[in-house]
């Protein structure tokens, strides 16, 4: 033992200081679940395909389990030969069984890791839509207590007509029920098995895909063995999923900095959820959505990373493919964080209903339906809008309408009204229940039966 697994072609080993450079095991490291759970199911295909006995392919389940045991367990001791994750797990089953030595037949480390990272996008989309489906339902829930009351709505952070908060609320949550979507589409762009694509030319073995498949709760084989090992959009596909959601998330947290201020005053910031500061004593700062709109560098980043990674590779395998990791994990780690303090600091948003509605009550804000009234008249909208504006500018604008009743008459779907508001707020959290189920709902994995 000690010796890399490829060093049947070397006389000596690589420098220490430039194996450590190449090593991905720091990164890689938490691919072991996916590692073991591929390896599980290529013994069983080795099997199915008879290039394994069954006495084989017992001793390499147990031996994979056990290694899998001592990795969960942090009993596992890598070597310094131990290049990445595959290697460390294969050079330990050997250990284990003898058998291990055939394990390998058919793969290579480019298509195992192809598959790796499939398994990990796979879980990681359908985890990112349970953490989506919390915080859509905390929105919901807002929306639905506060689908009447009053508040300004606003364009270029000036008032410009009352709405309603539950439709302010709902507007911060129709995004994420779009952005569940990018998820889930991103699991199933993960959702070719790649397994049986060898380094990049397939193989002369007549292995079973299709057994590796369906252990693996895949339904698609990848057909090209070459793009199999080489592209990376799938990883992309999530990435971009977790950048757009970071967008998402940090334009909440703006709203809420904006309206915990002294200016606003529209939320009062609950003790759990706020910050104070070390040299002002009067301080209660809102920092958790600060960080929601400060984390969304971090997505973005990752997947300007992961496609700068990507990009002008020559078809198949390249070893920069190995710095996929680091971004995809990132922006992975970030965004489970990133929804579970912002599906929180949505619960305990306390709102001020007399601040939302007495800046509601700005009566410029109903100028627009003095101008549509002139229209119901049979006046045209150009002309309405010049006389209603006239008379803002004299000073002299009145109106019957309050922030009420325009609010009521925008009657229409995708409107403030507050009925429709309220039913479009239980709607949504309908939509929040069906997206958890959907991402509980996972292919069990192998190691776990
Ligand atoms: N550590 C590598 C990666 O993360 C695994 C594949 C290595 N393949 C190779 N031919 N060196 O991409």
């Amino acid at each position: 033992m000690g010796k890399k697994l490829w060093s049947g072609r070397f006389s000596g080993p690589m420098l220490p200081e430039l194996e450590r450079f190449a090593s991905s095991l720091e990164m890689d490291y938490e691919l072991y679940p996916y590692d073991v759970a591929g390896s599980l199911a290529h013994a069983r295909g080795l099997a199915a395909a008879r290039l394994l006995s069954k006495t084989q392919a017992t001793a390499i389940e147990r031996g994979l389990r056990r290694v899998k045991r001592e990795l969960d367990e942090g009993a596992f001791k890598f070597r310094p030969t131990d290049e990445d994750i595959h290697t460390a797990i294969e050079r330990r089953l050997t250990e284990i069984t003898p058998a291990g030595a055939s394990l390998h037949a058919g793969r290579s480390r480019n298509d195992q890791i192809a598959l790796d990272l499939r398994l990990f996008c796979r879980d990681a989309a359908a985890e990112a839509t349970v953490g989506l489906a919390a915080l859509i339902e905390a929105l919901a829930s807002k929306a639905l207590t506060h689908a009447g009351w009053l508040m300004p709505g606003y364009t270029h952070l000036q008032r410009a007509q009352p709405v309603t908060l539950g439709h302010h609320l709902l507007a911060h949550a129709e995004p994420l029920l779009r952005d569940a979507a990018r998820f889930r589409q991103a699991y199933a762009s993960s959702g070719e098995m790649p397994l049986g694509s060898g380094a990049l030319a397939a193989t002369t073995l007549p292995l079973r895909r299709d057994v590796v498949a369906r252990e693996l709760g895949f339904t698609r084989l990848t057909e090209n063995s070459i793009d199999a090992v080489s592209d990376r959009d799938f990883a992309l596909d999530l990435a971009y999923a977790c950048a757009v959601l970071g967008i998402h998330l940090s334009r909440l947290g703006e709203d809420i900095v904006l309206w915990a201020s002294a200016e606003f005053g529209f939320v009062t910031l609950a003790d759990e959820i706020s910050t104070g500061s070390s040299l002002m004593p009067q301080k209660k700062n809102p920092d958790v959505a600060e960080l929601l709109r400060g984390r969304a560098a971090r997505s973005l980043g990752s997947l300007v990373a992961l496609a700068t990674t990507l990009k002008g590779l020559p078809l198949a395998y390249d070893r920069d493919l190995q710095e996929d990791k680091t971004a995809l994990f990132a922006t992975v780690d970030n965004t489970f964080d990133c929804l579970e303090a912002a599906a929180i600091l949505v619960e305990h948003l306390e709102f001020d209903r007399q601040r939302l509605a007495a800046a509601a009550g700005d009566p410029s804000m109903l100028a627009t339906d003095a101008a549509e009234e002139l229209v119901r008249g049979g006046t045209a909208f150009r002309k309405a809008h010049q006389e209603v504006a006239g008379q803002v500018r004299e000073g002299t604008f009145a109106t019957s309408f309050n922030a009420k009743s325009s609010v009521a008459g925008r009657d229409l779907v995708g409107g403030p009204n507050q009925r429709r508001v309220a039913a479009r707020a239980r709607v949504v959290r309908r939509e929040a229940v069906a997206l958890r189920r959907w991402g509980q709902k996972r292919p069990t994995p192998l190691h776990e039966r």
